[in-house]
């Protein structure tokens, strides 16, 4: 049974290109941080169990820029659709900067820089931890090493369910920041129903997914105006 969409949800599916602007790197383009990291040293459970004080060193780097980071128009301008719209957030992003500008309804799929959590399964205990390092040798309160609360390669995406039927109800959909080439996240799109109103922001695309309006710029240049036009649209 499809769910019905709802005429005043808007639901915006963000990567690392909507933080750019903030400072913090993305993951593929010319300076991304896989172009100067190996993702699979750093950034999944072998490389974790190969050499956890090299990745807990990447996370608290990655943690301590995060926390310094100011969110950007762009973030403020999706914090400002709410005053108009039910908006939700998917967002591929571990930085807390949609929240920081003031969104309330934020579904995380990769995890957050601004947790630790146990190594136990399958449901570890989380801390908030901010923009804290983690060391080797602080532990869980069930006794085992404390890592970044961050999916990584190979592991399961969170609250992917959730995320699946906000974008499958919305009567709007911004994909904004992403270069929809990680999955699942990247198949959200195919949810999107036919009718609703899909726009892609980005630098530059492979590919645009089908039904998708491709606005190309940067971030705080077209989600400002964008939001402009869909607040008025509802009369705000
Ligand atoms: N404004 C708008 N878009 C931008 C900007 C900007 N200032 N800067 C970069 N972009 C766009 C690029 O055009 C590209 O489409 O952001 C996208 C960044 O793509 P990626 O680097 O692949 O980042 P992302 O899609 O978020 O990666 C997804 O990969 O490694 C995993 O877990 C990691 O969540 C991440 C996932």
């Amino acid at each position: 049974m499809k769910p019905k969409v709802k005429p005043n949800k808007l639901v915006v599916l963000s990567g690392s290109g909507v933080s750019a602007e903030s400072g913090l790197p993305t993951f593929r383009d010319a300076k991304g941080l896989w172009n100067s990291y190996s993702w699979h040293e750093l950034a999944s459970p072998e490389g974790w169990q190969r050499h956890p004080e090299a990745v807990l060193a990447f996370y608290n780097e990655r943690r301590e820029k995060a926390w310094q980071a100011q969110p950007n128009a762009a973030h403020a301008a999706i914090a400002s659709l709410e005053a108009a719209y039910e908006v939700v957030i998917v967002t591929q992003n571990v930085d807390a900067l949609h929240e920081r500008a003031g969104s309330r309804n934020v579904v995380h799929l990769h995890g957050q820089l601004a947790y630790a959590r146990g190594t136990s399964e399958p449901e570890p205990k989380r801390y908030r931890i901010d923009g804290s390092p983690i060391v080797m040798g602080q532990l869980c309160e069930d006794g085992t090493q404390l890592r970044p609360d961050i999916v990584w390669f190979g592991e399961a995406v969170q609250h992917f369910e959730e995320a699946e039927e906000h974008v499958a109800t919305a009567a709007r959909v911004l994909v904004v920041g992403s270069s929809l080439t990680v999955y699942p996240a990247a198949s959200l799109v195919r949810y999107a129903d036919r009718n609703a109103e899909k726009v892609l922001v980005a630098l530059d695309m492979e590919e645009v997914p089908r039904g998708f309006t491709f606005l190309q710029g940067r971030a705080t240049d077209v989600v400002p105006a964008l939001a402009a036009r869909w607040l008025s649209e509802a009369g705000s």
